[in-house]
């Protein structure tokens, strides 16, 4: 499978990296990347040819990855609307909507939209997909062989949903990040030195999110199973209840949602 992308930044380079540890052939990626220094590093890390630009070969890949910044992205269709051939295009940028790649593609439908997370730059991401109806079921094998290198994946047959993912996944290691901090700037009001709480605070949020995946039972069972009445636990979570922790998170995420919508509404509105 030909997989060419246009952006060799970050976002390209993990799935680049993903995709040769699952043995895809260096020599079936190209990337077309407009920094020299960047198209250097991706050749001496990963063996790939590098193009500064978009070439006739470009419009001809099994699977064209879209990996610029959305800011970029309409400048950098230019030179293939109207000409694309290939059976499925991929972007990664986050609040374009496929009508607006569709659009900048001059009508090219075979669209796939995915919400990937910045977990997917260590493989671990959680990507949100979301197609276009021409897309056939082996062009959604071929996109999800290619995300998949950066993490796990999910299909929603609404696009509408795309910002309801964005709020979740896609904001959601933020969510997470401060919630680490939190636990360390506790520990250290309790005493304890900083990097005995980072410590403390990143294993804690590792094992309880590995034991929660691997376990059949939902989280709250398993919180309640570590809450004694009248424990120490029960006193924290108290406290937490009190002071709204988990309304805070469920306003903070439908506060992304609303956001993700208005600023995929500003961008369709450069059309
Ligand atoms: N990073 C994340 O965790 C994350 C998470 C979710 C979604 N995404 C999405 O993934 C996409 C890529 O993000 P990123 O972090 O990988 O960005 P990035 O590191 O800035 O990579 C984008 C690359 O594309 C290059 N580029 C710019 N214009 C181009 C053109 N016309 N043709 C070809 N290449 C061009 C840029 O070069 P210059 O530096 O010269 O501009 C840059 O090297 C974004 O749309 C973002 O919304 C990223």
């Amino acid at each position: 499978m030909k997989i060419h992308f246009i952006g060799g930044g970050n976002m390209a380079s993990a799935l680049i990296g993903g995709l040769l540890g699952k043995g895809f052939a260096a020599a079936d990626i190209r990337v077309v990347e407009p920094l020299p220094q960047q198209r250097q590093t991706l050749v001496e890390k990963f063996g790939v040819i590098c193009q500064a630009q978009v070439d006739a070969a470009t419009p001809d890949a099994d699977v064209l990855v879209l990996a610029v910044k959305p800011q970029q992205m309409r400048l950098a269709l230019a030179p293939l609307a109207g000409r694309l051939t290939c059976p499925v295009v991929l972007s990664i940028a986050a609040g374009l909507t496929l009508a607006t790649l569709s659009a900048w593609l001059s009508g090219y439908r075979r669209i796939v939209r995915a919400m990937p997370n910045t977990p997917a730059l260590i493989g671990a991401g959680m990507s949100g997909l979301a197609a276009l109806p021409e897309v056939t079921r082996d062009e959604h094998r071929m996109v999800e062989a290619v995300l998949s290198a950066a993490g796990e994946t999910l299909w929603v047959e609404d696009e509408g949903q795309m910002d309801a993912i964005t709020a979740i996944s896609g904001s959601g290691p933020a969510y997470f990040f401060l919630f680490i901090e939190a636990l360390e700037t506790a520990a250290q009001t309790l005493g304890l030195a900083p990097d005995i709480a980072r410590k403390l605070a990143l294993n804690t949020g590792f094992g309880a999110t590995a034991l929660a995946k691997s376990s059949s039972e939902s989280p709250a069972v398993l919180r309640a199973r570590v809450t004694s009445k009248d424990g120490a636990t029960a006193a924290a979570l108290a406290v937490m209840a009190e002071t709204g922790v988990a309304a805070g998170i469920i306003a903070g995420a439908r506060a992304a949602c609303a956001r993700s919508a208005e600023l995929a509404r500003q961008s369709g509105a450069q059309d």
